[in-house]
């Protein structure tokens, strides 16, 4: 298969190629706006060639955010997401919004705002219990997508990302381990599968065929008791079944419990400990080798299991996970899979695809070191890549 460089089809919009800038949280937003030195960022990966590239993470309320300096989706934010979509627009590629809530994920603390739980569960990042909602603010929440997602429109975005992954809120009522509710969210794959769905055609009420609606969606926890790949291989088929979307992105992982199955490779432990704030480095330094696990990387990590949904689905896919160069792509594209998503290859090359396009025996220079995921918390870049001189300057100004 050759065709990774020419145009594909996503729903209603056409991507000048199959290559998708995976999601990976910038940190470039102190106050919670969009700054220059986000759209940098991804000025930049779009002149590197890819088809699309994806803002992470785009909170659908305040509480939704991992931490406070993460951007939520509100009227004031448009202006300057509208900035970001321009200037990825005239570099010729289309723009992704990740939206979603962080659930368990979130810092209570920091936020000022509760995290949310399926069930009743204690907060290790706020170090307080989680607040559980009930069926009045679960409705907030499907409205909270839809208008997201509607402000994402707004802002010039082509498409829109859900994330239904990594033990975020939605991710969350998917699992059998943290979902212990006795309502129609909670019991059976159905009620637990329930709030994907609603939040999924909810968006794609809101904003028609005028986006792109994908979602990114666990293929497992990797937990036990957590979301299995046959649980959510009937998760997808319903997901396929409701129409609202136009592709599904798979991965796994817990952000929560399980980080290194997104990731593979090494586990950067003294990175981690030194970066996080109090008190959760204290509960790293007790059980970081427990909750940074190593899996061993290799080209497309995922496709044992992605596989299984292209077998079950027709719906587009979109493959993820250690893709780093031609190969990798073509693999893709021979097992059925539409596009392919990059993430920390892109953040260490940005323009690999154009290195890719004039050899296709480039290999890419990441080493799945890890060492970028704990920059997170500061400003997400890799650590080998040198640094703009004047990049303090640009990070704190919103726009
Ligand atoms: C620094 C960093 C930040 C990330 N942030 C997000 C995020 O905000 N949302 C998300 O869904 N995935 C996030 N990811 C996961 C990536 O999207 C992707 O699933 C993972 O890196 C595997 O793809 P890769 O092998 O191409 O890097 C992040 C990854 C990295 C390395």
């Amino acid at each position: 298969m050759t065709d990774i460089f020419t145009p594909a089809v996503l729903g209603p919009i056409t991507l000048r190629n199959r290559v998708i800038k995976a999601a990976t949280f910038e940190a470039r937003t102190p106050d919670a706006l969009v700054t220059d030195d986000l759209i940098e960022f991804h000025r930049e990966v779009a002149a590197g060639g890819v088809g699309m590239t994806t803002v992470a993470y785009c909170a659908v309320a305040p509480g939704g955010r991992t931490d406070r300096h993460q951007l939520w989706l509100r009227p004031e934010a448009v202006a300057g997401l509208r900035k970001l979509t321009d200037s990825v627009h005239a570099e010729g590629a289309a723009v992704s919004a990740q939206i979603g809530h962080a659930g368990p994920v979130a810092n209570a603390a920091s936020n000022r705002a509760p995290a949310l739980a399926p069930s009743r569960m204690f907060s290790p990042l706020g170090m307080r219990p989680m607040h559980v909602p009930d069926e009045a603010e679960i409705r907030e929440l499907i409205r909270a997508h839809a208008e997201g997602a509607r402000l994402a429109e707004q802002a010039g975005f082509d498409a829109v990302e859900i994330h239904f992954g990594h033990n975020y809120l939605v991710s969350s009522f998917l699992s059998p381990l943290l979902n212990r509710r006795k309502d129609r969210y909670g019991g059976s794959t159905a009620n637990r599968a329930r709030l994907a769905r609603e939040i999924a055609c909810a968006v794609r009420e809101a904003v028609g065929d005028r986006m792109a609606v994908t979602a990114k969606l666990n293929m497992e926890d990797g937990v036990r008791g957590g979301l299995t790949v046959p649980e959510s291989l009937q998760v997808a088929s319903w997901l396929e079944a409701d129409g609202a979307l136009d592709a599904l992105e798979l991965t796994a992982g817990s952000s929560l419990l399980n980080p290194m199955l997104l990731f593979h490779g090494d586990a950067p432990r003294r990175e981690f400990v030194q970066a996080l704030p109090a008190p959760a480095r204290w509960g790293m330094r007790l059980v970081g080798r427990a909750f940074l696990k190593e899996y061993r990387h290799r080209g497309t990590y995922l496709l044992e299991r992605a596989r299984q949904f292209r077998r079950e689905l027709t719906m587009p896919l979109i493959l993820l996970g250690g893709i780093t160069n031609l190969d990798d792509m073509r693999t893709a594209r021979a097992e059925g899979f539409d596009f392919v998503a990059m993430g920390r290859a892109l953040l260490r090359e940005p323009n690999l695809l154009h290195r890719i396009r004039s050899d296709a025996t480039t290999q890419s220079a990441c080493v799945h070191c890890n060492r970028c995921m704990p920059t997170i918390y500061r400003r997400t870049r890799c650590v080998y890549r040198p640094e703009p001189l004047s990049i303090e300057n640009i990070g704190g100004k919103n726009l």
